[in-house]
């Protein structure tokens, strides 16, 4: 067989290997088996030498035509593989637009309880009142002595609460915030309108209406001739804005030391509108607050002449209000930070 002959079967060879490699490093091995130092071919080109002058440019040119087909087709093969791989990465880096997403980050919102005390601060911001924040921690003083419950008064027992030593407790109420007001207050510059709205303590036992720890807002107007009316209609603003335009409101006799005279403060029911349901307990109203006129010696005790000047005081629940207005079943629910509970208020904000 002749060299030509042989250079031919390579070829032949060689490009069938090629074309059946199935991947870069076994057509890489073809490439050095082929094309490399120690190949038929550069073997063949080095026997030329030895051949008849005349043949020699033949199976030269020859050689080399095979050399430049074979490197053609490897370097076919190896964009074949590359393109083979792109696709690969392709298709395995596919986005499914239609797949669900990722859980996105969760948002927090406010809790149920500041919205209703924001929501309600923003109303008596609008009617001209300044918002007071008191201190949670009280001299027995303000929290009773100048809120005309004495030392060993019975009615003390009404707010039992958590004593820090025999002067210092946590407060019963948002009221002290009264007294202290009324001590700031320059009544030459105009009345005194404020509302105060923070947490309180009490020594209950903690049930489904009860917390150690709750939310109340005082509210408090003292200027000339401050009367019944005035606290009613302001009342009224206050409830038909929590519980909706059609709500009409109550006043029955009640007893607080610090009001006289003093009031529990009745609405009519937001679900049924007053024929009577489970919410009011068939009665058609529900009791919200407590108010009533300032009491002469709470003014007296703050420094303000009772002669003078007079006032109405309310203090409302936060916590009851949003049981009421959400059907919220125990009060602890506010208290627990469970974000399933507290998540179902998101997007309530005023
Ligand atoms: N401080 C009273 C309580 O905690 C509520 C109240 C405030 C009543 C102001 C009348 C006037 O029960």
């Amino acid at each position: 067989m002749s060299l030509k002959d042989d250079l031919e079967k390579l070829k032949e060879e060689g490009l069938k290997n090629i074309a059946e490699s199935d991947e870069p490093s076994e057509l890489n091995d073809i490439r050095v088996r082929l094309l490399g130092k120690k190949s038929p071919i550069t073997d063949a080109l080095r026997q030329m030498k030895d051949l008849p002058a005349e043949e020699r440019p033949k199976v030269g040119s020859f050689a080399n035509q095979i050399k430049e087909e074979i490197a053609n087709a490897i370097a076919e093969q190896q964009a074949e593989f590359e393109k083979m791989m792109i696709e690969a990465k392709l298709k395995s880096e596919t986005i499914d637009v239609t797949l669900p997403s990722h859980k996105t980050k969760k948002t927090g919102t406010m809790h149920v309880l500041h919205q209703i005390i924001a929501d309600i601060e923003e109303l008596f911001i609008g009617l001209g009142y300044q918002v007071i924040n008191g201190s949670e921690v009280e001299e027995d003083k303000y929290n009773f002595e100048k809120m005309n419950i004495p030392k060993d008064h019975p009615a003390r027992d009404m707010q039992d609460t958590f004593y820090i030593d025999d002067e210092l407790l946590l407060r019963t109420h948002t009221s002290p915030q009264q007294a202290r007001t009324m001590e700031e207050h320059d009544f030459s510059k105009g009345p005194l309108k404020m509302i105060s709205p923070g947490k309180v303590y009490r020594r209950d036992t903690d049930d489904a209406t009860h917390s150690h720890q709750f939310h109340q807002i005082e509210g408090l107007v003292v200027d000339k001739n401050i009367t019944m009316s005035d606290l009613k209609g302001t009342l009224e603003i206050l409830v038909r804005h929590v519980f909706g335009a059609e709500r009409k409101i109550r006043f029955r006799p009640s007893y607080f030391p610090f009001t006289e005279p003093s009031v529990e403060v009745d609405i009519t029911c937001f679900a049924c509108g007053g024929t009577g349901c489970k919410i009011c307990k068939g009665t058609g109203w529900i009791e919200v607050l407590g108010a009533g006129l300032v009491h002469p010696n709470v003014l007296k005790n703050s420094g303000v002449n009772p002669e003078v000047y007079s006032g109405f005081a309310f203090g409302i629940g936060p916590d009851r209000l949003a049981m009421l207005k959400y059907g919220v079943e125990d009060i602890r629910n506010f208290y627990l930070n469970d974000v399933r509970f507290i998540e179902q208020f998101k997007g309530e904000e005023a």
